[in-house]
């Protein structure tokens, strides 16, 4: 079956196997993640569980802990025309996990240009409201303010114009064009965004860590490339897979299809209505389910508790084991998480009442973010790696 994976789309049923071969990422491996658990005090059920199944050196981040050089975050999220996803808050918490567990500095890049160089929205002006709204969805998760910087790119160019620059000077066209599959109707706009992507990468002299799911990994390609020419480290990364939408396995979830996904910031009421009428991995009939059992592995609502609502491993083991002897019907188990989903709605959108003074803070006035308004870039001696 086919499928695409690329910054701008992502569709039909993705094989990571074969996308970790052509991506050239690694595999986070069971040694890997040991050693993350060790430093980390623990891990996220997202590592835990695998859902984070990539990276690209991940290895040296943890090296570089250890030995004191530290390493940086770095993430990202382009506003569009309609509400963040569940999906996109993936990312988010596993950044933040980071930061709390690591201690170190998180960027959050609002590219609000890319969309509309992409040609998915018809003006910037469609984009701005979502542009408040996505800080806001970001800001209310509780990254630590005076280590965190939140920038949209609009506002932040000056600072950023110089080093994108550099970057987009040792970037090809040839070499842009196969990694990205530009052609003659992409605007030109999306053929330099990709330099302005790679620059938060340049913010610190250590090594970014970048938690994103995999369709970001050819921006990040093109900057090890370039990086190490201006003196600068490899980015590292984090990659994830993407989050079923409510139709079925493998589906996406669309923030512009409503069916598909449940948005932040959408009627709790309603998105627990969507939950009853998800897809499972369930019988034709309550008698077949008792007597054959159902299929978690299938299962959108069980994909949805192992990933954000159910965070005891033991109980998420249990809830897996009653599906498949038949002791555990749909009904129940949607309804669960139907009201988990909701009760998770309804938390964060009132934290989101007071996300706008944390916004101002890691946007402007908190430790890093002062600092980050009297960034200047410079090329350094090329470094080998
Ligand atoms: P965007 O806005 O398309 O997506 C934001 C982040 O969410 C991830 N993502 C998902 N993760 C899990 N399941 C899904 N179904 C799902 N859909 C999207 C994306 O991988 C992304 O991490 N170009 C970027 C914005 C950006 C960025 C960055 C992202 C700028 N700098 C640095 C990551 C790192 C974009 O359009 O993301």
């Amino acid at each position: 079956m086919s499928y695409e994976v690329t910054p701008w789309e992502v569709s039909g049923k993705v094989d990571y196997d074969r996308l970790i071969k052509e991506f050239g990422v690694s595999r986070i491996t069971p040694e890997l993640l040991g050693k993350l658990r060790r430093l980390a005090g623990g891990l996220h059920p997202l590592l835990e569980r695998g859902f984070f199944f990539a990276h690209r050196d991940l290895d040296a981040v943890l090296r570089d802990y250890e030995e004191g050089r530290g390493f940086f975050l770095y993430t990202g999220r382009a506003p569009s025309k309609s509400p963040m996803h569940i999906g996109h808050l993936i990312p988010f918490l596993m950044t933040r996990w980071l930061q709390e567990r690591f201690g170190v500095n998180a960027y959050i890049m609002i590219p609000d240009e890319e969309k509309y160089l992409a040609k998915k929205v018809e003006s910037l002006d469609e984009v701005e409201p979502y542009v408040r709204q996505d800080i806001l969805n970001i800001a209310a998760l509780g990254f630590d303010e005076d280590k965190t910087f939140i920038f949209r790119d609009t506002e932040y160019i000056g600072h950023m114009y110089k080093a994108a620059v550099h970057v987009a000077r040792h970037i090809n066209f040839s070499t842009a064009k196969a990694v990205f599959g530009f052609h003659g109707e992409t605007s030109i706009g999306l053929i330099f965004y990709p330099a302005l992507q790679i620059v938060p990468t340049l913010f610190e002299h250590r090594r970014p860590l970048i938690p994103c799911a995999i369709d970001q990994d050819p921006y990040f390609r093109l900057q090890r490339d370039v990086a190490p020419k201006l003196g600068y480290y490899k980015t590292a990364e984090l990659l994830s897979k993407f989050v079923w939408g409510l139709l079925g396995p493998g589906t996406k979830m669309s923030a512009s299809e409503p069916e598909t996904a449940i948005l932040l910031n959408e009627d709790p009421d309603e998105a627990a209505k969507k939950i009853m009428n998800a897809f499972t991995g369930g019988r034709a009939t309550k008698e077949e389910q008792r007597r054959l059992g159902g299929n978690p592995d299938i299962c959108v609502v069980y994909h949805w508790y192992s990933l954000l609502f159910e965070e005891d491993e033991k109980a998420l083991q249990k809830r897996r084991d009653d599906c498949l002897h038949g002791r555990l019907l749909c009904g129940p188990c949607k309804r669960e998480l139907a009201q988990r989903v909701k009760r998770f709605l309804e938390q964060h959108q009132r934290r989101l009442k007071d996300a706008e003074k944390k916004a101002r803070r890691m946007m402007y006035d908190g430790k890093l973010a002062s600092k980050m308004w009297n960034w200047d870039f410079k090329p350094l001696q090329p470094r080998e790696e």
